[in-house]
């Protein structure tokens, strides 16, 4: 049994990385049963219901810092919203309980549900805003990347680090008309690109083993939540990734403000975005590069997900195989 005392993160997490997964696996079922049938919203509903029934039985006092919204325009797991039995240890969380809502919605690859805590204070507060963001795996000397450096520096750098021609670099940019200077300078160094859809916290995790998704480096504008839930795995697994907030109003800088945030120009290095002894968890929902999505069979239902700790570097991969079927949606 886990302690329910208000011992330090570090005495518990061994035992909250499972628990965690748990959340993300309960959040993946729920999703997944509504999974290509073209209902984004009560797919992310269905997935924000068990996150939020699974994380209040956790003995954390835990805070959402990144959720599905302020509170006005989120009746669960907004920003600020107390999380957990609230006997254990003060952590704050990031978590998207489905990242990739058309994705799922259309059944296309790499869904996810996602979630990552740390010590309180540990994660960047980041408003609902968009995130320009540049990100590789782990094995480059440290600055190999900079936002502040033109696409093509950084691919030309990046090739030169792994050692091949910027013709064998592969970079994940979202396909969207915000990007479409960006892919063409991308294109003039002779690297390829692949276009998704949605879902960049997948896109971000994947330049981490580019051996299985063929991706070395992400670069472009997403979600600022989706970026802090990026550099959190980022951090367990290795890598190098800057962020920058996209306030291009005063509406935009005046809610950033409102969350800490003074210098609307800065530039966050990965650890600035998520520090401590995170612990990040993801269960696949639809099949991606790095996690299958759920199974749902006669008796069984089967998940896939991983678990993971910056303290350590420990990565798990968990496959789940659930007998409870009938009973598994509220049990
Ligand atoms: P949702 O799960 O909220 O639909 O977000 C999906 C996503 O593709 C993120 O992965 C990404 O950061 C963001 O949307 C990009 O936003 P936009 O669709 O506005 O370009």
């Amino acid at each position: 049994m886990l302690p329910s005392d208000n011992r330090p993160l570090a005495v518990l997490d061994r035992a909250l990385s499972m628990e965690l997964v748990r959340v993300t696996e309960r959040a993946a079922v729920s999703s997944a049963r509504l999974r290509g049938r073209g209902v984004e919203k009560d797919a992310d509903q269905a997935a924000v219901v068990a996150m939020r029934r699974e994380l209040n039985r956790l003995p954390i006092s835990g805070t959402v810092v990144i959720g599905e919204g302020e509170r006005d325009e989120a009746p669960m797991l907004y920003i600020g919203e107390k999380v957990g039995t609230g006997e254990g240890p003060k952590v704050d969380i990031a978590l998207d309980p489905l990242e990739g809502t058309t994705i799922c919605a259309k059944n296309l690859p790499n869904a996810l549900c996602v979630i990552a805590l740390t010590e309180e204070g540990g994660l960047l507060n980041a408003p609902d805003v968009y995130m320009d963001k540049i990100a590789i795996g782990p094995g480059y000397p440290e600055g190999t990347i900079d936002l502040d450096r033109s696409p093509i520096d950084n691919i030309i750098a990046l090739a030169k680090a792994k050692g091949v021609a910027p013709s064998d670099i592969s970079a994940c940019i979202m396909d969207r008309p915000r990007h479409a200077k960006l892919i063409a300078e991308v294109r003039s160094t002779g690297a390829a690109i692949r276009l998704i859809g949605d879902g960049d916290v997948a896109g971000v995790i994947h330049t981490t083993d580019p051996r299985t998704t063929g991706i070395d480096i992400y670069i472009g504008i997403g979600g600022a939540p989706e970026g802090v839930l990026a550099a959190a795995a980022l951090r367990c697994i290795g890598g190098q990734m800057q962020g920058r907030l996209i306030l291009d109003s005063e509406e935009k800088r005046a809610r950033a403000r409102k969350m800490g945030i003074e210098d609307p120009q800065r530039k966050y290095a990965m650890g600035d975005m998520a520090r401590g002894d995170v612990v990040f968890a993801a269960t696949g929902v639809t099949d991606g590069n790095f996690l299958r999505g759920v199974h749902f069979g006669h008796d069984l239902i089967t998940t896939h997900s991983v678990v993971m700790r910056a303290a350590t570097r420990t990565i798990r991969y968990v496959e789940g195989q659930h007998r409870l079927f009938d009973k598994f949606d509220d049990a």
